[in-house]
Protein backbone atom coordinates (compact mmCIF):
# COMPACT_ATOMS: atom_id res chain seq x y z
CA UNK A 1 0.00 0.00 0.00
CA UNK A 2 1.22 3.56 -0.78
CA UNK A 3 1.79 6.08 1.75
CA UNK A 4 -1.77 8.57 2.29
CA UNK A 5 -0.93 11.62 0.25
CA UNK A 6 -2.21 14.80 2.04
CA UNK A 7 -3.85 17.82 -0.21
CA UNK A 8 -2.44 20.88 1.42
CA UNK A 9 -1.50 24.52 0.26
CA UNK A 10 2.32 25.20 0.70
CA UNK A 11 3.19 28.85 1.14
CA UNK A 12 7.06 29.70 0.60
CA UNK A 13 8.96 32.99 0.76
CA UNK A 14 11.79 33.80 -1.82
CA UNK A 15 14.44 35.75 -0.99
CA UNK A 16 13.42 39.23 -2.02
CA UNK A 17 10.50 38.89 -0.05
CA UNK A 18 8.11 37.76 -2.29
CA UNK A 19 5.40 34.86 -1.21
CA UNK A 20 4.83 31.43 -2.80
CA UNK A 21 1.39 29.91 -2.68
CA UNK A 22 1.87 26.32 -4.27
CA UNK A 23 -0.61 23.45 -3.78
CA UNK A 24 1.22 20.03 -2.90
CA UNK A 25 0.77 16.31 -1.68
CA UNK A 26 2.49 16.14 1.71
CA UNK A 27 3.19 12.67 3.40
CA UNK A 28 3.54 12.16 7.03
CA UNK A 29 6.79 10.48 8.26
CA UNK A 30 6.73 10.24 11.93
CA UNK A 31 7.25 13.70 12.95
CA UNK A 32 8.53 14.88 9.96
CA UNK A 33 6.75 16.52 6.86
CA UNK A 34 7.92 15.05 3.28
CA UNK A 35 7.21 17.15 0.07
CA UNK A 36 8.26 16.28 -3.03
CA UNK A 37 8.34 19.16 -5.67
CA UNK A 38 8.76 18.59 -9.55
CA UNK A 39 11.69 20.53 -10.92
CA UNK A 40 11.38 23.21 -11.76
CA UNK A 41 9.96 24.40 -8.63
CA UNK A 42 9.81 27.97 -6.90
CA UNK A 43 8.84 26.28 -3.55
CA UNK A 44 11.89 24.04 -4.18
CA UNK A 45 14.11 26.67 -4.69
CA UNK A 46 12.56 28.98 -1.87
CA UNK A 47 12.52 26.07 0.33
CA UNK A 48 16.84 25.57 -0.28
CA UNK A 49 17.30 29.41 -0.41
CA UNK A 50 15.72 29.82 3.39
CA UNK A 51 15.28 26.78 5.11
CA UNK A 52 11.41 27.11 5.65
CA UNK A 53 8.13 26.45 4.47
CA UNK A 54 4.34 27.03 6.06
CA UNK A 55 2.06 24.25 5.46
CA UNK A 56 -1.80 25.07 5.37
CA UNK A 57 -4.71 23.24 5.54
CA UNK A 58 -7.67 24.56 3.91
CA UNK A 59 -10.95 24.17 2.41
CA UNK A 60 -11.79 27.05 0.29
CA UNK A 61 -10.75 24.89 -2.86
CA UNK A 62 -10.77 28.11 -4.18
CA UNK A 63 -7.03 28.26 -3.18
CA UNK A 64 -5.97 25.21 -5.29
CA UNK A 65 -7.93 26.10 -8.63
CA UNK A 66 -6.44 29.83 -8.21
CA UNK A 67 -2.68 28.36 -8.56
CA UNK A 68 -3.39 26.34 -11.49
CA UNK A 69 -5.06 28.91 -13.39
CA UNK A 70 -2.66 31.73 -12.51
CA UNK A 71 -4.71 33.22 -9.90
CA UNK A 72 -1.63 32.72 -6.98
CA UNK A 73 -2.46 36.25 -4.84
CA UNK A 74 -4.29 34.74 -1.84
CA UNK A 75 -4.11 37.13 1.29
CA UNK A 76 -1.75 35.65 4.09
CA UNK A 77 -0.66 36.73 7.98
CA UNK A 78 2.90 36.15 9.07
CA UNK A 79 3.85 33.21 10.70
CA UNK A 80 4.17 32.98 14.55
CA UNK A 81 7.78 31.37 15.12
CA UNK A 82 9.87 31.32 11.17
CA UNK A 83 10.46 33.78 8.79
CA UNK A 84 7.07 33.29 6.66
CA UNK A 85 3.73 33.62 5.99
CA UNK A 86 1.02 31.34 6.20
CA UNK A 87 -2.36 31.71 4.07
CA UNK A 88 -5.36 33.58 6.13
CA UNK A 89 -7.86 30.89 4.99
CA UNK A 90 -5.92 28.27 6.34
CA UNK A 91 -7.83 25.91 8.85
CA UNK A 92 -4.60 25.17 10.40
CA UNK A 93 -1.10 25.63 9.33
CA UNK A 94 2.44 24.19 10.25
CA UNK A 95 5.45 26.33 10.32
CA UNK A 96 8.01 23.97 8.91
CA UNK A 97 12.07 23.57 9.18
CA UNK A 98 14.19 21.77 6.11
CA UNK A 99 16.13 18.92 8.29
CA UNK A 100 17.29 16.82 4.83
CA UNK A 101 17.42 17.34 1.03
CA UNK A 102 17.49 14.33 -1.17
CA UNK A 103 18.71 15.69 -5.00
CA UNK A 104 16.69 14.09 -8.17
CA UNK A 105 17.09 15.08 -11.43
CA UNK A 106 13.00 15.40 -11.65
CA UNK A 107 11.46 15.08 -8.03
CA UNK A 108 13.65 15.70 -5.27
CA UNK A 109 12.28 15.10 -1.85
CA UNK A 110 12.57 17.50 1.38
CA UNK A 111 11.77 16.24 4.74
CA UNK A 112 10.64 19.21 7.29
CA UNK A 113 10.23 19.53 10.70
CA UNK A 114 7.17 20.58 12.59
CA UNK A 115 8.42 23.82 14.25
CA UNK A 116 5.23 25.27 15.20
CA UNK A 117 1.53 24.72 14.46
CA UNK A 118 -1.72 26.77 15.29
CA UNK A 119 -5.88 25.70 14.82
CA UNK A 120 -7.96 28.84 13.64
CA UNK A 121 -10.87 27.29 12.40
CA UNK A 122 -12.85 23.92 12.83
CA UNK A 123 -13.31 21.51 9.99
CA UNK A 124 -17.01 20.78 9.51
CA UNK A 125 -16.78 18.16 7.34
CA UNK A 126 -16.16 16.67 4.00
CA UNK A 127 -18.09 18.26 1.09
CA UNK A 128 -17.76 16.41 -2.21
CA UNK A 129 -17.80 19.31 -4.36
CA UNK A 130 -14.41 20.45 -2.61
CA UNK A 131 -13.12 16.79 -3.37
CA UNK A 132 -14.43 17.41 -7.06
CA UNK A 133 -12.24 20.59 -7.20
CA UNK A 134 -9.26 19.19 -6.02
CA UNK A 135 -9.31 16.40 -8.65
CA UNK A 136 -10.33 19.10 -11.63
CA UNK A 137 -7.51 21.31 -10.11
CA UNK A 138 -5.30 18.47 -10.39
CA UNK A 139 -6.48 17.43 -13.92
CA UNK A 140 -5.80 21.29 -15.04
CA UNK A 141 -2.15 21.06 -13.57
CA UNK A 142 -1.38 18.13 -16.15
CA UNK A 143 -3.41 19.41 -19.67
CA UNK A 144 -0.66 19.04 -21.69
CA UNK A 145 0.72 15.62 -20.14
CA UNK A 146 -2.80 14.63 -20.65
CA UNK A 147 -5.39 13.62 -23.66
CA UNK A 148 -8.05 15.99 -24.05
CA UNK A 149 -11.13 13.52 -24.08
CA UNK A 150 -9.85 11.91 -20.61
CA UNK A 151 -9.93 15.23 -19.20
CA UNK A 152 -13.32 15.51 -20.42
CA UNK A 153 -14.58 12.57 -19.13
CA UNK A 154 -13.61 13.15 -15.94
CA UNK A 155 -14.84 16.69 -15.84
CA UNK A 156 -18.09 15.42 -16.64
CA UNK A 157 -18.12 13.12 -13.80
CA UNK A 158 -16.97 15.60 -11.20
CA UNK A 159 -19.74 18.13 -12.60
CA UNK A 160 -22.07 15.60 -10.95
CA UNK A 161 -20.59 16.04 -7.10
CA UNK A 162 -20.22 19.89 -8.02
CA UNK A 163 -24.09 19.92 -9.14
CA UNK A 164 -25.48 18.13 -5.88
CA UNK A 165 -23.10 19.59 -3.36
CA UNK A 166 -21.15 22.38 -4.20
CA UNK A 167 -21.81 26.66 -2.47
CA UNK A 168 -20.58 29.57 -3.98
CA UNK A 169 -16.98 29.00 -3.59
CA UNK A 170 -17.02 25.69 -5.26
CA UNK A 171 -19.06 26.77 -7.99
CA UNK A 172 -16.27 29.72 -8.41
CA UNK A 173 -13.08 27.73 -8.20
CA UNK A 174 -14.99 25.28 -10.98
CA UNK A 175 -15.68 27.95 -13.24
CA UNK A 176 -11.85 28.78 -13.30
CA UNK A 177 -11.20 25.09 -14.24
CA UNK A 178 -13.99 24.79 -16.65
CA UNK A 179 -12.53 27.80 -18.45
CA UNK A 180 -8.75 26.14 -18.05
CA UNK A 181 -10.17 23.10 -19.75
CA UNK A 182 -12.18 24.60 -22.67
CA UNK A 183 -9.39 27.44 -23.75
CA UNK A 184 -7.27 23.75 -23.75
CA UNK A 185 -9.42 21.97 -25.94
CA UNK A 186 -9.88 24.79 -28.03
CA UNK A 187 -6.47 25.23 -28.48
CA UNK A 188 -5.98 21.30 -29.06
CA UNK A 189 -8.29 20.97 -31.61
CA UNK A 190 -6.51 24.83 -33.88
CA UNK A 191 -3.36 22.92 -33.83
CA UNK A 192 -5.02 19.14 -35.05
CA UNK A 193 -6.71 21.63 -37.52
CA UNK A 194 -3.71 22.96 -38.60
CA UNK A 195 -2.23 19.37 -39.08
CA UNK A 196 -4.93 17.79 -41.34
CA UNK A 197 -4.69 20.77 -43.98
C1 LIG B 1 -4.00 18.94 -5.41
C2 LIG B 1 -2.68 19.25 -6.04
C3 LIG B 1 -1.54 18.60 -5.57
C4 LIG B 1 -0.28 18.87 -6.14
N1 LIG B 1 0.83 18.23 -5.65
C5 LIG B 1 2.03 18.51 -6.19
C6 LIG B 1 3.22 17.89 -5.67
O1 LIG B 1 3.19 17.08 -4.76
N2 LIG B 1 4.40 18.23 -6.26
C7 LIG B 1 4.47 19.14 -7.28
O2 LIG B 1 5.57 19.44 -7.76
N3 LIG B 1 3.37 19.73 -7.78
C8 LIG B 1 2.17 19.44 -7.26
N4 LIG B 1 1.04 20.03 -7.77
C9 LIG B 1 1.16 20.98 -8.89
C10 LIG B 1 1.69 22.28 -8.32
O3 LIG B 1 0.83 22.90 -7.40
C11 LIG B 1 2.02 23.31 -9.39
O4 LIG B 1 2.63 22.74 -10.50
C12 LIG B 1 2.90 24.31 -8.76
O5 LIG B 1 3.05 25.34 -9.64
C13 LIG B 1 4.23 23.73 -8.26
O6 LIG B 1 5.32 24.38 -8.73
P1 LIG B 1 5.93 25.64 -7.96
O7 LIG B 1 6.58 25.20 -6.70
O8 LIG B 1 6.89 26.21 -8.98
O9 LIG B 1 4.77 26.56 -7.72
C14 LIG B 1 -0.20 19.79 -7.21
C15 LIG B 1 -1.36 20.43 -7.68
C16 LIG B 1 -2.58 20.16 -7.11
C17 LIG B 1 -3.79 20.87 -7.63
Amino acid sequence: MNDPIYETVITTVAPDGRVHVAPMGVRYAGELVVLMPFKPSTTLDNVLAGGHAVLNVVTDTRVFAGCVTGRRAWPTVAAECIAGQRLACALNHVELELVEHRDDAQRPVLRLARVHAATHAPFIGLNRAQAAVVEGAVLVSRLHMLPVDKIETEMKYLQIAIDKTAAAPEHEAWGWLREAVDAHRVKVEAVAGKGAR
